[in-house]
């Protein structure tokens, strides 16, 4: 089939390549021509496990082309992603601007029916806008086209991205009409092999379910590290309990991992915009704002363990900071832990080695030159002269450190770990001072 995507970011870029994988011929249009060029040329724009070759090999191949022609980039399908981004505007509604502007885009340069599909995370009833939008732009060039929008939202994780497309655990399509229930179903059939993973159901309750699951997944993470807190108060161990708990198939293992709090794209923008929504709606979502503030502190924690040890008294030190990104085998720093525990040591005064094996150029991108940071090429050198070592990402690379090397390089023997990478007991024989979360200290 034809399709044509509008946005070449992790959403687009992945979701068009994927598409292209499985045999189908894939437009992805962008307004940003250097981008454009770049993906030609096979420079990816985000560090994604899997990507690139399969971007490169099926550019190669003729199936998968970037471009900035909207006209011709829609006249090349009868399937059309919506998928540009929503940043929250200033309340922390998503902004749907681009969405919008694409819809126009679609209507100005359609010459035949066409099904429209919103990919991006938006809030309920924005199908309903792209659909106004749609027809206000047809009426205004005289064009009288049939067209369908479906919601049939993503559900990738970074990291995991192109797996998690490649092998969905559901494909929700949200829509009102047969026709396009049935060209998705077409679409999708290269996905949906051995069992059914379709899920139709109406517009609204597609756009919802987004929220839900991003919402309720950072809702187990708030939850588990309220426990945490909790644990620590009573002297109970986390890691224990999640344990204990998980064992529960109804809770279930997955996303209890107690930490230094949520970040990335979707987490905390989903459930800021929830709250929104729901507001809009005359409605208090208390669950959700709680969620919300849970996290807030919980990325403070580790500055607040630091601060106690050191009574207070954190100008002139150096701290050795592993992980930078929001979490492992990505280079996004959006919303990420160690962006708000570095702010905070450097309002104290504290200079900060870092290391992260991905994230270091975007962390330069993001904060620049300053005396207060060191961005080094391993995790051994972020440890030089150090007083203390951070944690804040549980990359595969941290898990097993040389202890040994660990209390030669540093002044002070002691770890605050944000992702509950080491057993306490195994760090006290050891001779640190080890600070995790909610295991009691
Ligand atoms: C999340 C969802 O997991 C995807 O299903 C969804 O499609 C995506 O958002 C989206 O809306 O696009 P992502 O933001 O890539 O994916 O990352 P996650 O793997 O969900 O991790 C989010 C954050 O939660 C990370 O900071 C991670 O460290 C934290 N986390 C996760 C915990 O603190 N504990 C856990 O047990 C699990």
């Amino acid at each position: 089939m034809n399709i044509t995507v509008f946005g070449t970011g992790y959403v687009g870029l992945v979701q068009g390549a994927v598409l292209s994988e499985v045999g189908h011929n894939v437009i992805c249009v962008d307004v940003d021509a250097k981008k454009v060029e770049g993906l030609k040329n096979g420079v990816i724009p985000i560090y994604e496990p899997g990507l690139e070759p399969i971007v490169k090999s099926n550019f190669e191949a003729g199936r998968l082309n970037f471009t900035t022609d909207a006209k011709s980039a829609v006249e090349h399908a009868n399937v059309l992603f919506i998928a540009v981004g929503t940043p929250p505007d200033e309340d922390g509604s998503a902004d749907l601007k681009y969405v919008l502007a694409v819809a126009e885009t679609i209507a100005t340069h359609m010459t035949r029916e066409a099904v429209i599909v919103t990919k991006s995370t938006v809030p309920v009833g924005t199908a309903d806008k792209v659909k106004a939008r749609v027809q206000q732009t047809l009426d205004g060039a005289g064009k009288s086209l049939d067209y369908h929008v479906v919601s049939n939202p993503e559900f990738l994780k970074e990291g995991a991205a192109v797996n998690d497309c490649m092998r969905p655990d559901r494909i929700i399509i949200g829509t009102d009409s047969e026709l396009a229930e049935k060209r998705l179903r077409k679409l999708y059939a290269p996905f949906n092999r051995n069992h059914d993973r379709v899920i139709v159901m109406d517009i609204r309750s597609a756009e919802l379910t987004k929220y839900a699951a991003n919402c309720m997944l950072a809702t187990k993470i708030s939850f588990m590290n309220e426990m945490a807190n909790l644990a620590e108060r009573f002297g109970a161990d986390i890691e224990n309990v999640r344990k204990g708990i998980g064992s529960d198939p109804r809770i279930g293992y997955h996303f209890i991992y107690p930490g230094c709090g949520y970040g990335g794209s979707c987490f905390p923008k989903d459930v800021q915009a929830l709250v929104r929504s729901a507001n809009q709606v005359g409605y208090n979502a208390s669950i959700l704002e709680a969620v919300e503030a849970v996290n807030y502190r919980q990325k403070e924690k580790l500055f607040s363990y630091i601060n106690a040890h050191f009574n207070g008294e954190l100008a002139g030190k150096t701290v050795a900071l592993w992980g930078l990104s929001f979490k492992p085998n990505t280079d996004d720093m959006r919303e990420a832990s160690s962006r708000v525990l570095m702010e905070q040591l450097w309002a104290a005064g504290a200079k900060v080695q870092a290391f992260d094996p991905e994230a270091m150029e975007e962390t330069q991108r993001i904060y620049g030159s300053r005396d207060d940071l060191i961005l080094c090429g391993t995790k051994e050198a972020a440890l030089n002269d150090a007083d203390m070592l951070v944690i804040c990402t549980e990359w595969k690379t941290f898990r097993v450190p040389d202890f040994d090397l660990l209390k030669n390089k540093l002044s002070s023997a002691v770890i605050f770990d944000g992702r509950n990478l080491f057993e306490p007991e195994e760090m006290a024989e050891r001779g640190f001072a080890y600070y995790a979360i909610g295991r009691g200290l």
